[in-house]
């Protein structure tokens, strides 16, 4: 039976007419994501639960865009085609499927899929670009974000944090994954990792009036919290004891302003006026869409 799928395979690709057989033309017409599902499934599942997949209907972006009114606003919400360093044009249509799979991967240009394979892909032509590979591809939206990790100068990109890979076929759908090898597929649902404490280094110093605080980002190679648009924020909650009981709680809420840069040290002054012997402090970040911050640990001094 493998023999006979191999056969079969190699005779296929041999032919030209192959193409014209399983062209699917309405794929080079944008369509919705949903129909990209059709075949790539498990892309699609990742995708669909992605921030990408609500990026125009997201509620935080109706208000903030005051329903959809400012126009600057809308492109990278619904993108058209994305071009390196650009801000993408808005698409016409299918706007509430926010940043698609059309939007990413179809060009104008050559009439086809670009990805970072050379593929053999009968129900649409492919095209190989290695642009898809590296961090400057998601750099025309995510401008701000781009620019803080091209001067952090890491090898890491943005692919390997946030769509980290797994082996697995591109597509599930009889008769085409028969053809198709195993490959490393980029997770699809672009999600921002854990963030642990030890991302961290926290120090205190304490003086005569105040005490301060080090903060150093170690491991994120891009600011904390960091924003094109949106209000990410961390928490820095500070509880100070005198013999096991709270004698005094202080704060401070950082936004994309105040942010930890990759390898800097970030210094925070708190008025002490007071004795204390134990100092707690507590780390949480709130992501632009979310509603309620979520703790990342708890240092003590
Ligand atoms: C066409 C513009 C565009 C491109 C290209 C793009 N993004 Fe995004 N991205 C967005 C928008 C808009 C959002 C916000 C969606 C929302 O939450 O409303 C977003 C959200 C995200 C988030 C979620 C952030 C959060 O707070 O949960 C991650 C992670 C992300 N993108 C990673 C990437 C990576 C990695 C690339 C490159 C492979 C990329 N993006 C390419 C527009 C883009
Ligand atoms: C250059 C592309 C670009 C433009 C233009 C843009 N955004 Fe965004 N927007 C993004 C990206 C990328 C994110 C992902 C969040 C991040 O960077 O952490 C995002 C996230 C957001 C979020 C948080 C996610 C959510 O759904 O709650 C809001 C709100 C938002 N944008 C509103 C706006 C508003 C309002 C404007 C116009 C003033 C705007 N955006 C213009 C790229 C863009
Ligand atoms: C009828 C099935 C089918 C549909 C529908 C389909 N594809 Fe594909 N696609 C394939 C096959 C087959 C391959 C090659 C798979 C392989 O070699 O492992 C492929 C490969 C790809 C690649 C990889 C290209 C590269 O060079 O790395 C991308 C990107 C892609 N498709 C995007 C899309 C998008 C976007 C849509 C929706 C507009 C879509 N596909 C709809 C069958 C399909
Ligand atoms: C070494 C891994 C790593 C690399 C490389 C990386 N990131 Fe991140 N990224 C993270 C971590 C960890 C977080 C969560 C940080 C936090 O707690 O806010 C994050 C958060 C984000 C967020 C959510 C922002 C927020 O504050 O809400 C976006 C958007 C993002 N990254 C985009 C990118 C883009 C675009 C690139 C490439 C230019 C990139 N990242 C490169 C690890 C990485
Ligand atoms: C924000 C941009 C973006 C969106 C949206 C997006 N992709 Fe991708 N896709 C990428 C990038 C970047 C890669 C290459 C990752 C790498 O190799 O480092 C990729 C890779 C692929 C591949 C090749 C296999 C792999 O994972 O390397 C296929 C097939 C594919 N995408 C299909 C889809 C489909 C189907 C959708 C919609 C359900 C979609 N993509 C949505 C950016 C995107």
């Amino acid at each position: 039976m493998r023999y006979l799928i191999a056969f079969l395979g190699i005779f296929l690709v041999s032919c030209d007419k192959v193409k014209e057989i399983f062209q699917e033309e309405d794929l080079l017409k944008r369509p919705i994501a949903q129909r990209c599902g059709d075949c790539h499934q498990e892309i699609y599942q990742q995708w669909k639960n992605s921030r990408h997949a609500l990026a125009w209907i997201s509620p935080e972006f109706k208000r903030a865009s005051e329903n959809y009114s400012k126009e600057r606003c809308l492109s990278c919400h619904a993108p058209y085609e994305i071009n390196i360093g650009e801000k993408p044009k808005l698409r016409e249509a299918n706007l509430s499927d926010g940043v698609n799979c059309v939007s990413c991967h179809f060009k104008d240009a050559t009439q086809s899929m670009h990805g970072p394979y050379d593929v053999f892909s009968p129900p649409h032509p492919s095209t190989k670009n290695l642009q898809y590979t590296k961090s400057e591809i998601c750099s025309g939206c995510h401008q701000e974000t781009y620019k803080q990790w091209k001067s952090a100068n890491v090898e890491k990109n943005c692919q390997t944090c946030h769509m980290q890979p797994k082996n697995s076929k591109l597509i599930q759908k009889f008769p085409f994954d028969l053809f198709h090898t195993s490959k490393e597929v980029y997770y699809h649902g672009f999600v921002v990792p854990t963030t642990k404490p030890d991302f961290f280094r926290v120090q205190i110093i304490k003086d005569k009036d105040s005490t301060t605080l080090y903060i150093t980002n170690l491991k994120v190679p891009h600011n904390v919290p960091t924003a094109d648009h949106g209000s990410p924020k961390y928490y820095i909650d500070l509880q100070f004891f005198k013999h096991g009981s709270l004698v005094y709680s202080d704060g401070q809420t950082i936004t994309k302003k105040e942010a930890f840069v990759p390898k800097q040290t970030t210094e925070i002054k708190f008025n002490t006026g007071f004795d204390y012997d134990k100092v707690v402090v507590k780390i949480s970040r709130k992501l632009s869409w979310e509603d309620s911050p979520k703790k990342i640990g708890e240092f003590e001094f």
